[in-house]
């Protein structure tokens, strides 16, 4: 795995840096549960997981949604940053999860060992869609469910302010050239979208 680019570092800083406070952000309220409970509506289609990853759980609020739900998996939040990992670990619900910090590019986890990956709101700041997907798909068994929840352009895709923004098309492409089976997406409000994807034999 190559070294962080600068921008990566920005990102990962001003993560750290909103750790303390990202449990009360009005996000929460109008974009982030929102799109949990969309992707919660998706991973509920399918048979419930054993060993589920949430990969950039933040302050794991989805994270302890899924442990909630399906109590007897194994339920791992992952996250780049130590701030949002210590905020995470300060809910009681914590003791329910793995909480591990580990870099969507080079995933602390055995191939084919996990039959869940979600990841909310993260997928965006990875500017090497490519190399994050081949990830998730290494850890995800033959035919293991990707929920993404992520940021969408309509007008083209772009990358502003850290972030790579880029039309529904583009993302079915990059999930399909990874090696996903796209099952469906769902439209949260008008700028993000839910994918549900299985892992190709
Ligand atoms: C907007 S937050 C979303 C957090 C959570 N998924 C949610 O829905 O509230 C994006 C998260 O992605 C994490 N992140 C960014 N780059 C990452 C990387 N390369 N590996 C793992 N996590 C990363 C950040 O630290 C941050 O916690």
């Amino acid at each position: 795995m190559s070294p962080p680019s600068l921008t990566d570092r920005l990102v990962r800083g001003v993560f750290q840096l909103w750790s303390s406070t990202y449990d009360w952000s009005p996000l929460q309220l109008v974009l982030y549960r929102p799109v949990h409970r969309a992707v919660m509506r998706a991973v509920e289609r399918w048979p419930a997981p054993r060993r589920s990853l949430d990969l950039g759980c933040g302050t794991a609020r989805l994270t302890r949604d899924l442990a909630r739900r399906y109590p007897r998996a194994t339920t791992i939040g992952l996250d780049v940053s130590s701030g949002m990992l210590a905020a995470a670990r300060r809910s009681p619900e914590a003791r329910m999860l793995a909480l591990v910090r580990g870099d969507a590019y080079a995933l602390p986890f055995a191939s084919g060992s996990l039959d869940l990956v979600t990841t909310t709101v993260a997928y965006h700041w990875l500017l090497d869609p490519a190399a994050a997907l081949a990830e998730m798909r290494r850890v995800l068994v033959p035919g293991g469910g990707l929920v993404l929840g992520t940021l969408v352009s309509y007008l083209g895709s772009r990358r502003y302010l850290g972030m790579r923004v880029v039309t529904v098309r583009q993302h079915e492409q990059d999930l399909a050239a990874a090696g996903f089976v796209v099952e469906g997406h769902a439209p949260v409000g008008h700028r993000v979208v839910v994918f549900a994807a299985r892992a190709g034999g």
